[in-house]
């Protein structure tokens, strides 16, 4: 579809040879570029952080897609925004004053993106999402790659579509886990608009085709 969003995951990137790898994904038809940023505390791993997305961004004018699974987002708002996101996700779940970090988000010039866990409604979001740029439906438990879809996104998805009307948001929809080309025309008929993958495009023999297949499939 014309206005599809793929956005692969870095994390299943081999972090040794980043700079090849964005290279890649620079030649290939990815639209934006997702960043995963753990804390070891609101999910039970660690990635990378500001200064490597700094570094990362020297080599790409693809969108960053910023996903932020730590705790207190607040804390780096406008150190992430430095570093080169374009788009910061926060999970509803870590952020107490959720309105106020959204609006943080949107001061430092960046577009604000809310990510839901598999167990948290979409009804949760619907004070703020007229507000939103992104809304980030998790398709597995945040904090690591590789795990298998949850079905439950589906209707989640319908939910949130429905739930755009009558708020008059424009966010977009994107999912994130254990996305591929068999699953990845079900979400966008259910209504998601972009699709996170890590392991699929990373794993595969050729992630460039690979991107062109979720592209187009
Ligand atoms: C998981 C991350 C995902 C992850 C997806 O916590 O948020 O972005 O990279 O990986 P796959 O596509 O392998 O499920
Ligand atoms: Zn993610």
């Amino acid at each position: 579809m014309e206005n599809r969003i793929i956005s692969p995951s870095l994390l299943a990137a081999d972090f040794t040879n980043l700079q090849s790898e964005i290279e890649m994904l620079n030649k290939s038809d990815a639209d934006w570029l997702h960043l995963d940023i753990m804390d070891g505390v609101f999910v039970p791993n660690i990635t990378f952080g500001m200064p490597v997305i700094k570094q990362m961004r020297k080599h790409s004018d693809k969108i960053f897609d910023v996903h932020l699974m730590i705790v207190n987002p607040d804390r780096f708002v406008e150190d992430f925004a430095k570093a080169g996101a374009d788009i910061l996700v926060v999970h509803y779940e870590a952020c107490t004053h959720l309105h106020r970090t959204i609006q943080l988000i949107k001061q430092h010039g960046m577009k604000a993106g809310v990510s839901l866990n598999p167990h948290t409604p979409v009804s949760v979001l619907s004070e703020v999402l007229a507000d939103l740029d992104v809304v980030l439906i998790m398709s597995v438990n945040p904090g690591f790659g590789g795990q298998k879809f949850i079905e439950n996104t589906y209707s989640k998805i319908k939910e949130l579509a429905e739930l755009k009307k009558v708020k008059g948001s424009n966010a977009i929809i994107e999912i994130d886990g254990g996305v591929n080309t068999e699953i990845l025309p079900k979400l966008e008929k259910a209504g998601a608009q972009a699709f996170v993958a890590g392991s699929f495009v990373f794993n595969s023999s050729n992630p460039i085709e690979t991107i062109t297949d979720l592209k187009n499939c």
